[in-house]
Formats: C-alpha cells, sequence, structure tokens
C-alpha cells in the first residue's frame, strides 16, 4: 500500500515537470500531463473550431476553408486570396503568415480574425499559434 503511494508521488512530479508554460508565463494545466507543444491538431481544435470555421468552411469566405480534412493544404504555404503578396502561412515565421497576423491584436491587412462584434481569441491562443508557426508549421 505504502508503496502504492509513492509510486503516486512520482508521476504526479513527473506530470507536473511536463505541464509547460507559454511564452508570457502563462502556465497551461494538461489533465494527463503532456507537455506544452505547440501541435497542428492543437491549432484545429483549440483555434479553428471553435473560432473560424462557422465562416470559413465548404462555403468558404475568402476563399478559406479550415475544414480538419482541408485546413493545413488551404493555409502553409498559400497565397492569399484577398491580400496579393501576403502568404497565408510562411513555416518558421509568424510575422510573414497573414493568418497569424489577422488573429494576433493588430489585424492589419483586412479586419482582425475573428472579426468584431466576436471578441479577439486569447493570448493563449495567439501564443499556440505562434508557435506551431515558428516550429515550422508541422503537419501533426
Ligand atoms: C464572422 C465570420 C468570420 C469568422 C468567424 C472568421 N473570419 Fe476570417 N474572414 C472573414 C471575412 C469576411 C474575410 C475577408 C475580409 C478581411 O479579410 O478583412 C476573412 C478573411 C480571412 C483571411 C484572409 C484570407 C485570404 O486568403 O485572403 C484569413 C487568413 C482569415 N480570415 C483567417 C481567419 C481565422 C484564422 C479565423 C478564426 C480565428 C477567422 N478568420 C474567423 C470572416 C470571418
Amino acid at each position: 500500500m505504502r508503496r502504492r503511494h509513492l509510486l503516486l508521488a512520482a508521476a504526479a512530479a513527473v506530470g507536473g515537470a511536463l505541464a509547460g508554460c507559454t511564452d508570457r508565463g502563462e502556465r497551461i494545466v494538461d489533465p494527463v500531463g503532456r507537455p506544452d507543444v505547440a501541435t497542428f491538431a492543437r491549432v484545429r481544435a483549440e483555434l479553428f473550431i471553435p473560432h473560424c470555421i462557422a465562416c470559413h468552411n465548404t462555403a468558404g469566405e475568402a476563399g478559406l476553408d479550415l475544414s480538419d480534412n482541408v485546413a493545413y493544404g488551404a493555409i502553409v504555404g498559400v497565397d492569399a486570396v484577398l491580400f496579393p503578396g501576403w502568404k497565408r502561412i510562411v513555416a518558421g515565421d509568424p510575422a510573414a503568415s497573414l493568418l497569424y497576423i489577422k488573429v494576433a491584436a493588430s489585424g492589419q491587412p483586412g479586419s482582425r480574425m475573428p472579426p468584431a462584434p466576436a471578441a479577439p481569441v486569447d493570448t493563449v491562443l495567439v501564443s499556440l499559434l505562434r508557435r506551431w508557426i515558428a516550429a515550422g508549421a508541422p503537419a501533426e
């Protein structure tokens, strides 16, 4: 019985060490203690599905479909439709990525995404998007 408690305590310590922080210091608490890695699966689940696909779906507002099975191919290395000279995502370079610029506070060119009256997405999600792009925009 005692041994079991020790094992549980050790597991909790490892889980705590793996729970990450964003680069602004907010703590991300993952219920099963996975590391705070900025994957494309998280960008889809935490940003695109709740905040974007109401408009950017197969109907394709601004020619952009962020539905799960097509989102990656529609953004990484792809030219913007409405904003000549921009790519939607430049792997490794958030500042050159239109999709990041429109979600981050500056929002320009065009409107901030999601557009008003929706509130801007919170800074933890902006950070997730920036870290995913900076990591080379991996497909997983
Ligand atoms: C209420 C509808 C709506 C929602 C929700 C929305 N958008 Fe948009 N989006 C638009 C409209 C309208 C435009 C074109 C006008 C503009 O860019 O200012 C646009 C344009 C864009 C463009 C430019 C596409 C191109 O190739 O020119 C990107 C990138 C974009 N949105 C990303 C997003 C992301 C990411 C989200 C979620 C965080 C989002 N949008 C949420 C309506 C929406």
